[in-house]
């Protein structure tokens, strides 16, 4: 079998398509050696002491655990001195980490959600890392926030790793989305499938069913239907899946189809939805669509959402086109 690392298909698509810089390419392949070193501190669990909280909190008020602590430094640490980037911005960091002036600078923001879904580490259950690429602005002194402030559509690049049975990283360059096996023997990313399509059609739907109370009543229209199954007004048993985990959750659609919901509720009347648009919303929503998925924030396409804060919450519908279309559908 040909065998193609991240390394080869990455240099493929910068000669022959010309889709990439060899700016954004070295960006690439740092990440995926983050996320390689992300793998196996998780991987070390209680021998490397490094499940449980840290006793801090993060700028959206949730405890730290120690990896999400350590995973976002791997993260800082592997992109700060390659001249690829101007800045980086995480959910673990109130703002915007700035690439320090004893090393060159690069036209790339970086933003990331270093360890996803992890309330499920101490359980060993999947998480992952989503990260978003977008361009700096042109000609600028000092990176501020604002300049992180862009549409999803701007998006050069979006990708997630999943640390599951396997290790694996997928990803989009807006020529469709790609998928990596991490070979631990090699120690290399192999691509194990190209250009990803999710289903337009899905009997499997993902919401924390235990908020329905607090629910607005399109999404409750929506669930009690799917719910009603076979003689209901949808015609067919649905089955649901919650992994709490986005990066899983939204691999298992990229992999069956399906929905995945996480919409605005009534628990926190301020805050619109619990995902954030910039380093989850907008990286999922990006590959998704690449797949021939859709993402909606109930009303409008995600990646069209002008952003107004770097840490804004967003609510959440994204998978197969038909359900998506068809929940936004009772938004409007
Ligand atoms: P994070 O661990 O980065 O804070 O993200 C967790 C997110 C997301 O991965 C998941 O879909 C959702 O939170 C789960 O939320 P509930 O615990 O409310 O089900
Ligand atoms: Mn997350
Ligand atoms: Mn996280």
């Amino acid at each position: 079998m040909r065998r193609i690392t991240l390394t080869r298909f990455l240099i493929e698509e910068q000669r022959h398509k010309g889709v990439i810089q060899s700016d954004l390419r070295l960006l690439i392949e740092v990440v995926a050696r983050a996320c390689k070193a992300i793998a196996i501190a998780i991987g070390k669990g209680n021998l490397a002491d490094v499940l449980g909280s840290n006793a801090t909190e993060n700028v959206q008020g949730e405890v730290q655990k120690k990896l999400d602590v350590i995973s976002n430094e791997i993260l800082l640490e592997a992109n700060e001195w390659g001249g690829h980037l101007a800045a980086m911005a995480s959910e673990e960091m109130d703002h915007p980490y700035v690439i320090p002036h004893r090393y060159p600078k690069g036209e790339y923001l970086l933003l990331f959600d270093p360890l996803d879904g992890s309330s499920n580490i101490d359980v060993n259950v999947s998480v992952g890392t989503i990260f978003s690429v977008l361009q700096c602005p042109e000609n600028i002194d000092h990176v501020e926030e604002h300049h992180f402030l862009q549409a999803g559509a701007k998006q050069v690049c979006a990708g997630y790793a999943v640390y599951g049975p396997t290790t694996l990283l997928v990803l989009t360059l807006g020529n469709g989305v790609h998928c990596f096996t991490l070979d631990r023997e090699l120690g290399s990313f192999v691509l194990t499938e190209s250009n990803l399509r999710i289903p337009e059609e899905t009997k499997e739907f993902s919401i924390n069913m235990s908020n329905m109370r607090h629910w607005e009543p399109p999404v409750r229209r929506y669930i009690d239907e799917l719910l009603a199954g076979r003689t209901g007004p949808r015609g067919k048993d649905f089955n649901m899946r919650w992994v709490a985990s986005m990066v899983a959750d939204v691999h298992r659609i990229l992999t069956r189809g399906g929905i995945f919901m996480y919409p605005r509720d009534a628990r926190e009347p301020g805050k619109p939805g619990k995902l954030r648009l910039m380093y989850e919303a907008n990286p999922m929503s990006f590959i998704v669509e690449q797949a021939g998925g859709a993402s909606t924030d109930g009303t409008q396409r995600i990646l069209d959402i002008q952003p107004t804060e770097l840490h804004q919450r967003v609510a959440v519908f994204l998978g197969s086109k038909n359900e998506v279309e068809h929940v936004t559908a009772y938004h409007r």
